[in-house]
């Protein structure tokens, strides 16, 4: 088998998923996903984080060809949620000797979900565990990024982070491992996919999380998912600074509903105005077609949004609704935003996305309104200045 040995007597045990059509049942994962597994041998041996339960049999062969018939003393768990979890039950019965390590609340979900109250040892905060052979672990504390117990390990012997979901992004891995033996460029859209549709809501803890690991010496981060940074360590730390302060670049992204076309015409022609006002990044989402994961991926990204549909039932066209809803889950702030809809009796689009703005932090740039069916000279005008005010708001 296979071993990738990526820092000294540091080394990958995870699995790709190239088979689920959504991760969470709920997000597109075309180009598959990756759970990150990994090995630290010392004198002693510790294993960080496991897979789903599905990848035993793989997850156990991958082990074995790392290291032999020798015991593993530790299992680190850095994350509950049971992509990373699920394999603790089968390491145990395989490991009897092994300690499970977690923070307090890690403890009580060991319980929780696998009834295990036995060989766990629970760390706080700075805690290390000697490894023997010059190697040591260190814990942080990390609540919220992404559940309540997450921690972070570092090995500062080998300036190795393992992080967790952060810093993680969809896409299996395609033969390497470390950033550096392969291009990683698919990876940086997915990193913006996964934090906007998964972690998004914690931004505060995510600063928090990165005032911690400020001081640290890192050469390599090591995620729960997708590549391992080494090359591009600091250009993540970046991203995921500016993702979680909400700054934006340049850009205006429009999404939309149009069940028979009238709103969909109004939605290229705002576009059109966009880009003859100098906005170069523009994407318009047709949220009948697209999941609104890549929508909000692009709403981390970029500083404009403008939503727009039909009246529905005297409601949001449901696709529509549902971004609304997701942006609202997500806390989204610091955007400039715009909105307008359709009608053929009674408008209601634009009094039911008022309602939602009030959740977000976000500022209306320009005035919203209602075309009734087709429209006429008069919507014209109020996309051209809709258009013309968002893109002087983002540029
Ligand atoms: C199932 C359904 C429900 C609708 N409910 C309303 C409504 O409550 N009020 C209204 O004024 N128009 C309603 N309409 C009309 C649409 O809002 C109108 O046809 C609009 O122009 C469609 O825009 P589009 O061409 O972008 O799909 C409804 C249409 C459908 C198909
Ligand atoms: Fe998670
Ligand atoms: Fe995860």
């Amino acid at each position: 088998m296979n071993i990738s040995e990526i820092g000294n007597k540091i080394f990958y045990a995870g699995v790709n998923n190239r088979t689920a059509e959504l991760f969470e049942e709920l997000w597109p994962i075309p180009q598959g996903v990756c759970y990150n597994s990994y090995v630290v041998v010392g004198d002693k041996v510790a294993l960080i984080d496991t897979v789903p339960a599905c990848y035993c049999i793989k997850f156990l062969h991958k082990i074995a060809a790392i290291i032999g018939d020798r015991p593993i003393d530790y299992l680190v768990i850095n994350h509950m949620e049971p992509d990373h979890s699920g394999a603790i039950q089968i390491i145990r019965q395989q490991y009897p000797g092994i300690k499970i390590v977690g923070n307090n609340k890690t403890a009580e979900m060991i319980a929780g979900y696998y009834g295990i109250t036995d060989n766990v040892l629970t760390i706080k905060e700075g805690d290390t565990i000697d490894l023997g052979a010059g190697k040591s672990l260190r814990f942080i504390i990390t609540p919220m990024v992404h559940w309540p117990e997450t921690m972070m390990t570092y090995v500062e012997s080998d300036r190795f982070l393992f992080t967790g979901d952060a810093f993680g992004c969809f896409g299996a891995l395609n033969g390497g491992v470390v950033d550096e033996e392969m291009n990683t460029d698919m990876y940086i859209p997915e990193m913006y996919r996964y934090y906007s549709n998964i972690v998004a809501k914690y931004g505060a803890m995510v600063q928090n999380a990165l005032k911690k690991t400020a001081p640290l010496a890192i050469d390599y981060i090591c995620p729960t998912h997708g590549p391992v940074w080494h090359e591009r360590a600091a250009e993540v730390v970046e991203i995921y600074d500016r993702m979680s302060r909400f700054e934006a670049e340049p850009g205006v992204v429009i999404a939309y509903g149009s069940m028979y076309g009238n709103t969909e015409e109004r939605v290229e022609a705002v576009a059109a105005e966009l880009i003859k006002a100098g906005v170069k990044n523009v994407k318009i989402y047709n949220l009948s077609h697209t999941s609104y994961s890549y929508v909000l991926a692009d709403v981390m990204r970029y500083k404009g949004l403008i939503v727009a549909g039909p009246t529905y039932s005297n409601e949001l066209f449901p696709p529509v609704a549902a971004l609304m809803k997701a942006l609202r889950l997500r806390d989204i702030r610091n955007r400039a935003f715009a909105y307008f809809g359709s009608f053929t009796w009674a408008p209601a689009v634009t009094k039911r996305i008022e309602a939602e703005v009030e959740h977000l932090k976000v500022d209306v740039v320009a005035a919203p309104f209602n075309m009734k069916q087709a429209g006429d000279d008069l919507i014209e005008e109020s996309c051209r200045i809709l258009a013309h005010s968002m893109a002087a708001a983002v540029l």
